[in-house]
């Protein structure tokens, strides 16, 4: 298929958009380069650098088969600090593309929504049916374009699949996880281990939780690829479908921390602080109906083999 990958020079964009075109199609990446780095897009790929809803009405009239947007801004702090910048940057500049997809009849797209849009749950393992009440700016967003994608998909036929990530981690080769300001807790820890970052601070130890440290459930950021390309294959005419993308499992950060200690044999020194506002206790993914009607099966679930991939592309860095 020809394809637009949005956000293509980011972490998981990078990664989708190089195991596309190993898969043999042919994609173009528009990025432009606020948080993405222009190495990561994959060669094979056609790179066009631009602010995305200036440049997708012309990129879309050459005729695409189906957009992948991956561009977002995505850091929670931030978002609520600015929600100016999450509702411009994501829920305007999404409405632009889909209305430019809707312009020039491009007929698909796979949407990276996140586990954000459902809040503080109130049963985990979370079910695609789970109320939807993000409890910060940013989950608010990505839920608002889902909400625009079910609406376009019933009135224009657009056919659409929203993939609502967990906790993403882990590399693909040279393609992994490397942003200016980092705010997620494998790069973070990681950072210590290599001596650019002094010591880790533990967000809460007194969670309801059985170590007391909040539980996330980490997905290797190569089996949330595979699973945009299975996506891609079963987008249907006028139907907005929604899945979560998770393990099932849920990791402590306690356990993350000592993982990370085990994998790269660094002590990893780490204080605990009070809790970070907004962080639910427990996210679990329910992904019975990403397996059940994508034949979605995530592979590398152990935590150990994440982080080892996570470690790897960060010392090929240094
Ligand atoms: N944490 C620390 N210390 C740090 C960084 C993080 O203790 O220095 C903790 C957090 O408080 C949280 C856990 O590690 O308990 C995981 O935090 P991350 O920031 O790595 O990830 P989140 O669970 O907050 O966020 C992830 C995605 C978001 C998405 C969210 C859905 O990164 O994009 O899941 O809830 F919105």
């Amino acid at each position: 298929m020809k394809l637009l990958v949005t956000g293509g020079a980011g972490y998981v964009g990078s990664v989708c958009a190089a195991r596309l075109v190993e898969a043999g199609h042919e994609v173009t990446v528009v990025d432009d380069l606020t948080t993405g780095h222009a190495d990561a897009v994959p060669p094979g790929a056609t790179f066009v650098e631009g602010d995305l809803a200036e440049v997708a009405p012309t990129l879309l009239a050459d005729g695409f088969d189906g957009v992948l947007h991956f561009a977002a801004k995505s850091l929670v702090g931030e978002s609520m600090q600015d929600p100016a910048k999450y509702w411009n940057g994501n829920v305007l500049t999404s409405l632009q593309l889909l209305d430019a997809m809707r312009e020039h009849g491009t007929p698909r797209l796979v949407f990276s929504s996140t586990a954000a849009t459902y809040g503080e749950p109130d049963q985990v393992p979370i079910l695609e049916t789970a109320p939807t009440r993000p409890t910060n700016t940013y989950g608010a967003t990505k839920l608002a374009i889902d909400h625009a994608i079910t609406s376009y998909a019933k009135a224009h036929g657009l056919a659409a699949v929203s993939l609502r990530y967990f906790n993403v981690a882990g590399a693909y080769g040279p393609y992994g996880e490397r942003h200016t300001t980092e705010t997620h807790l494998i790069p973070i820890v990681l950072q210590v281990a290599m001596g650019t970052r002094e010591a880790l601070s533990i967000y809460g130890d007194d969670y309801p939780t059985p170590d007391g440290t909040c539980v996330r459930d980490y997905i290797h950021v190569l089996d949330l690829a595979e699973a945009h390309l299975l996506a891609l294959s079963h987008t249907v005419e006028g139907e907005h479908q929604i899945y979560n993308l998770g393990t099932g499992t849920g990791f402590s950060n306690r356990e993350v921390v000592e993982t990370c200690r085990a994998v790269t044999g660094h002590p990893i020194p780490a204080t605990y602080a009070p809790r970070r506002a907004g962080d639910p206790a427990t996210l679990v993914a329910s992904a019975d109906a990403a397996a059940e009607k994508l034949g979605w099966k995530p592979e590398r679930t152990d935590l150990h083999t994440i982080v080892s991939d996570a470690w790897e592309f960060t010392r090929s860095r240094a």
